[in-house]
């Protein structure tokens, strides 16, 4: 079972001015790619939509998807470098809100379940597609024990197969589980960050998401983004323990407190190699 809605709305529509305290001005909520060391984050997040917008092959005369799109960070990019039409679909009420407030050139946005979506462009499929960092909200920890993981994940890239050209390409991103922490502390955090911030959901592991590509895609280029992740999380947990006295004031202790749990985890977790990120160009294989 994917995450249900209401789940998806506890991790992303407990309000848009919140996020926009601490995250970078456009509102991604992934892993940036810091190529220098002085990027700041804002520079960072905008390598990360330039290295997608090149692995999905896009340009003024193209049409993508967004599986996952946020607030519509990516596509702004995207509409900004050049597209013929963009579509991008979310569960997030406050997220869906947000995308059509931008009012973002050649560029659509649904609120809707990638389930029950079809392509919506007059019969043609899409050129590219784009994910960043939905995939773990596909498998819940029960399922993974029941060892289902595989079969969901492949089952997702079956279902997006479907909607673009023969040998169109999907350029996606994924968070990363790996090592298992060795603390009860650590332990209780990492639980923690999953059941209360993003209930439903769990990360896959690289492994399994290359096994289940299989038939549908061939992996052309994949890089990892650990550190990346590390310094990311790092400078969201910098602004917002920079924002603390508004955000206790406007949303409460309690937010404040989590989120800084959170957050503070994250970065244990990208620096103890207990999670991860990947970057995937995929090539739909046509046969
Ligand atoms: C971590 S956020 C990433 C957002 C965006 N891609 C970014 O880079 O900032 C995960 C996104 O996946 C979306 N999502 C989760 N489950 C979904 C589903 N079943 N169908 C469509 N979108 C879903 C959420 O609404 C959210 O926009």
């Amino acid at each position: 079972m994917t995450s249900t809605k209401a789940e998806v709305d506890v991790g992303y529509s407990l309000s848009n001015d919140f996020f926009r305290l601490w995250l970078d001005d456009r509102m991604h909520y992934t892993s940036a790619v810091y190529e220098r060391p002085e990027d700041s984050l804002e520079h960072a997040q905008e390598n990360k939509a330039r290295i997608l917008y090149d692995w999905a092959e896009l340009d003024a005369g193209k049409t993508v998807l967004d599986i996952g799109c946020g607030w519509g960070a990516n596509l702004e990019y995207v509409a900004k470098r050049g597209i013929k039409e963009a579509h991008g679909i979310t569960l997030s009420t406050a997220q869906f809100e947000e995308c059509l407030a931008r009012k973002i050139p050649n560029t659509k946005f649904w609120m809707i379940d990638y389930k029950d979506w079809e392509p919506r462009l007059d019969g043609e499929k899409y050129d590219g597609l784009q994910s960043i960092e939905m995939i773990d909200h596909l498998v819940s920890p029960a399922q993974s024990r029941q060892g289902l993981a595989i079969d969901i994940y492949r089952e997702y890239f079956r279902k997006l197969s479907t909607w673009v050209k023969p040998g169109g390409v999907f350029a996606f991103q994924a968070i990363l589980r790996n090592r298992v922490p060795r603390t009860r502390k650590d332990l209780q955090d990492l639980a923690f960050t999953a059941d209360i911030i993003f209930p439903g959901g769990l990360n896959p592991r690289l492994e399994e998401l290359v096994a289940a590509v299989n038939p549908y895609w061939e992996i052309e280029k994949l890089e990892t983004r650990r550190v990346h992740y590390g310094k990311t999380t790092a400078e969201w947990l910098r602004r917002l323990e920079a924002n603390e006295k508004t955000i206790r004031e406007t949303w409460g202790e309690q937010v404040f407190t989590d989120y800084v749990r959170y957050l503070s985890t994250c970065v244990r977790a990208f620096a103890n190699h207990w999670s991860s990120d990947v970057q995937m160009k995929l090539r739909h294989i046509a046969l």
